[in-house]
């Protein structure tokens, strides 16, 4: 009797004081970790609902970005107003402080909780959003109040310039919408570029005016194939797929991430995986006389043609497209893919042949080359840097061009020897299509194995470039999404989670700051409710699976 009482007091008094007395998440728990806190130990800012944010003029757009997400995790609704001196006064503030004298580095921010204050300085949208994203993250995920936030001083900035998430919405697409909360998941990490690979064999997700059949016909497939592409008989689903983000759809996501310090690198892919553009456009393959499809299975590399023919017509296309593309996205870099070209196919096609004659080229990987400078050139005349897979490697390529390594150490090392900046995405441990368990029940996914502590170990300088003092041409990594077998949205967030976690801890951290067995402290205090919080799926069973396994 008088426990059931006690216990029903307690649980009254609880719903009533907790949202009045809640205290800070941990600094401990900031993820990934943070390269220097300084505890101190005398008092805390209280922010209440009465608290102000206060932003340098740079950064109104953040100010409104903290105050938008500051109320969805704890309901407190700041009021952000510029720093003029009429502004209104209030007796704590969030600041949101433009310094480029004390920020040294591109990308830093500090957050000082002293005083009445609490104040994120930096000197580029970058560092301010990751300011903001490690001050969410002293805050707790629940509506509260007020909330006391412990002084405390950090100072911050990435390990590495370039931290990507790539995503490929061909083989499935995603809409606009999830596209955003993509590119919010990236943000809460500290990643700065998203990739978005938006062309391939299975259809084009991009409108495209100057050749509108792209959209037409290019973004469409007949059926898409069930099950895993080696199973046999094939078997599909009977049901026309596809689509494509519209111009006003792309522009909205690329403000969306602006805001959020998020670069986007649009890809389009050639001179092989073009078999939705030949669809569409059959004089630009090698047997201009052929009715293709819109790719319907997997794996077409060696299998089906999907490459470009070297033709007056196709280069037409290639400097029309991309420099209609290139004038959308205002990154200075663009991807134009390189992988995977089969050379069967110019080796049967007399055009092609004649056309390596003609040129002095020394073979196909010579045409190769060829077609991937002839993209740069045009894309230089928009300004724009390029990027592609490793395989461009394959000719002697200009070094203004960037490498992105999907294959291992040993392409990274080749590509920064020979004066590449690389971008290390090595399928083992970053494809996170890869299986993260080897539980035959787990969903299905491409083959290969990357449980979450191979990619927390990953180290993306290969020791050879250490030794040799040419690590500075790593300029980071990324991992690769690619959707054969990522039909839903949940799916995407399952195969991410917590596996992108554990790269930005990768990225971002200095490397003598990691360990794995904090970080999955972490994982289980701070990061998975806040999966939760975004109603997102995750990976469960990573402590299970492990790299010797
Ligand atoms: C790739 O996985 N073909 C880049």
């Amino acid at each position: 009797m008088r426990s059931t009482f006690i216990r029903i007091f307690t649980t009254a008094l609880l719903s009533l004081a907790i949202p009045f007395l809640t205290t800070a998440q941990s600094v401990d728990d900031i993820t990934p970790r943070p390269v220097e806190v300084i505890k101190e130990a005398r008092g805390h800012v209280t922010i209440d609902g009465k608290a102000h944010i206060v932003f340098d003029k740079q950064f109104g757009a953040q100010a409104d970005f903290l105050k938008e997400m500051l109320s969805a995790q704890t309901g407190l609704n700041l009021p952000a107003y510029p720093n003029t001196p009429d502004k209104p006064k209030a007796s704590h503030h969030i600041r949101l402080v433009f310094d480029n004298k004390t920020i040294d580095k591109a990308e830093m921010y500090t957050l000082t909780v002293s005083g009445k204050d609490v104040t994120i300085r930096a000197k580029d949208t970058g560092g301010m959003v990751y300011g903001i994203q490690t001050l969410l993250q002293l805050f707790p995920l629940k509506q509260v109040r007020e909330v006391k936030i412990p002084d405390v001083h950090i100072k911050d900035y990435p390990r590495f310039s370039y931290r990507g998430m790539h995503l490929d919405v061909v083989r499935h697409m995603f809409p606009v919408e999830f596209i955003k909360k993509y590119i919010d998941y990236l943000a809460f990490h500290k990643f700065n570029t998203f990739h978005w690979h938006l062309t391939d064999d299975q259809g084009w997700r991009i409108e495209i005016e100057s050749y509108p059949k792209l959209n037409t016909i290019s973004s469409w497939r007949k059926e898409t194939l069930i099950g895993h592409f080696k199973d046999e008989p094939a078997r599909y689903d009977g049901t026309r797929y596809g689509g494509y983000y519209t111009k006003d759809e792309i522009l909205e996501v690329i403000n969306y991430a602006s805001v959020r310090g998020i670069n986007i690198i649009p890809e389009i892919d050639i001179p092989g995986h073009s078999r939705a553009t030949i669809a569409a456009y059959p004089e630009l393959s090698t047997r201009p006389d052929t009715t293709w499809n819109v790719a319907t299975t997997w794996g077409m590399y060696n299998r089906q043609n999907n490459v470009l023919q070297p033709n007056p017509a196709t280069f037409q296309f290639l400097e029309t497209v991309f420099k209609e593309v290139a004038d959308l996205f205002p990154y200075e870099y663009f991807h134009l893919g390189g992988d995977e070209t089969s050379k069967k196919w110019w080796k049967a096609d007399p055009v092609s042949q004649q056309f390596i004659k003609d040129h002095n080229l020394k073979d196909e990987k010579g045409l190769q080359t060829y077609f991937v400078e002839q993209v740069a050139g045009y894309l230089a005349a928009k300004g724009k840097k390029v990027i592609g897979w490793h395989e461009i490697l394959e000719g002697d390529l200009s070094t203004s061009t960037l490498i992105m390594n999907w294959g291992g150490e040993k392409e990274g090392i080749t590509a920064a020897t020979r004066g590449h900046q690389v971008i290390m995405a090595p399928g083992k441990p970053l494809y996170f299509d890869h299986y993260q368990s080897k539980d035959p029940n787990d969903s299905l996914a491409i083959h290969g194995y990357n449980p979450l502590d191979a990619v927390y170990n990953f180290e993306p300088i290969p020791a050879a470039l250490r030794e040799r003092k040419l690590d500075h041409y790593i300029i980071g990594a990324q991992a690769n999404l690619w959707t054969e077998y990522i039909g839903s949205e949940a799916k995407v967030e399952y195969m991410v989670f917590p596996r992108m976690t554990a790269l930005s801890e990768v990225l971002w951290s200095p490397a003598e700051k990691k360990n794995f067995t904090d970080f999955k402290r972490r994982l289980n205090t701070a990061i998975i409710p806040r999966y939760t919080f975004w109603k997102a799926k995750y990976f469960p069973n990573f402590e299970q699976w492990t790299a010797d396994k």
